[in-house]
């Protein structure tokens, strides 16, 4: 299992009415990560998770979060959220005027710290800061909402990602993508060599909670 690519399952599509039997399943299966997407109706047109639902969330697990920060002043946000040294922590590109300078105040709180780019941005923006990053979370859909198809060039973004860092000799970077993950793609990104999953609507979660036998699917596609 050790492995095996990593599940982060995103909490935004949750049906709160199923959310208990939601949260039992995501235990039972070991779940790696839960996903949190954190927004501010600015970066995104969206809004969603709330601190004090992430704070419940923290009371009721030791499962480590893995944050995608979807707001347009994520230095701000990094002085309110609860952090753990398991955690992740993805600060968009696109979503400060300094990049360098918020990535180190996300390290300062321990954890490892992603840079994430929206499916518009080219990899090419990762160059320099790729060094001081644990990784990357490439979205392959507009990020904001789930349920939506998949960028076009997504999957061929993610085999250049994968690529560009072989070249550079950073293979110890880990790679991310979230959005419109279903088994199949999956299966195709963990070829390419994608080691954490955000599993949404389009493979764990259903309407009324977790897909029967979905995580073993899921787990199957990503060995
Ligand atoms: C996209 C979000 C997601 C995502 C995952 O903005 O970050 O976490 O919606 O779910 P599906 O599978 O619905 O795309
Ligand atoms: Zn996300």
């Amino acid at each position: 299992m050790n492995n095996s690519g990593k599940i982060s399952a995103s909490m935004m599509c949750a049906n709160p009415f199923y959310m208990r039997e939601t949260f039992d399943a995501l235990v039972a299966a070991n779940i790696e990560y839960l996903h949190l997407d954190v927004m501010d109706g600015k970066f995104v047109p969206n809004l969603g998770l709330g601190l004090d639902y992430i704070r419940a969330l923290r009371k009721k697990t030791d499962i480590s979060f893995d944050y995608h920060c979807m707001v347009s002043n994520p230095d701000e946000l990094l002085r309110i959220i609860d952090v753990r040294p398991d955690d992740i922590i993805s600060i968009h590109y696109e979503s400060t005027p300094q990049i360098m300078r918020t990535i180190e105040n996300a390290h300062k709180l321990g954890c490892k710290v992603f840079v994430a780019i929206n499916p518009g941005s080219p990899i090419s923006f990762l160059e320099e800061i790729i060094h001081f990053v644990d990784g990357v979370n490439l979205l392959m859909v507009n990020p904001g909402f789930a349920g939506q198809p998949m960028v076009p060039f997504a999957m061929q973004k993610a085999k250049k990602l994968k690529e560009y860092l072989e070249n550079q000799g950073l293979q110890d970077k880990e790679i991310e993508v979230d959005g419109n993950i279903t088994f199949d793609n999956a299966r195709k990104l963990r070829e390419i060599g994608v080691s954490l999953f955000v599993a949404g609507t389009s493979s764990i979660f259903g309407h009324q909670g977790i897909k029967p036998d979905s995580i073993e699917r899921l787990r199957a596609a990503i060995i």
